[in-house]
């Protein structure tokens, strides 16, 4: 199985082939944003792919559409709800700070950790 981990807190979890990066954080309990709810209708799912690229699903038009709302936007990025875990390698990557303050808003109970 895929093995991937979340920075900046170092989480990580092995997940089946196919699954979403966000669905992996979500089930690692990672502070991962998801305005629209993975539905490729916002950008706050972003994330920077520090290793792995190569092995998540290609990205379509309605996710290149999309990261362009975002903020900060790297050769690396990508929509956590679109990029889905394809080959058996690891995965590295890090939340953007926009992200992470999307998932607090969602989440206020747990600012104070
Ligand atoms: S959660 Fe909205 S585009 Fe990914």
């Amino acid at each position: 199985m895929p093995r991937i981990r979340f920075e900046p807190d170092g989480i990580e979890i092995e997940v089946k082939l196919g699954t979403t990066i966000l669905q992996a954080a979500e089930q690692a309990g990672a502070q991962l944003g998801s305005a629209c709810g993975g539905e490729c209708a916002c950008a706050t799912c972003h994330v920077y792919v520090s290793e792995g690229l190569d092995g998540l699903s290609d990205m379509d038009e309605c996710e290149e559409d999309n990261l362009d709302k975002a903020f900060d936007v790297r050769r690396n990025s990508r929509l956590a709800c679109q990029a889905r875990l394809q080959i058996e390698r690891a995965c590295v990557v890090t939340i953007s700070q926009a992200s992470r303050q999307t998932f607090l808003d969602e989440h206020p109970e747990l600012r104070q950790r």
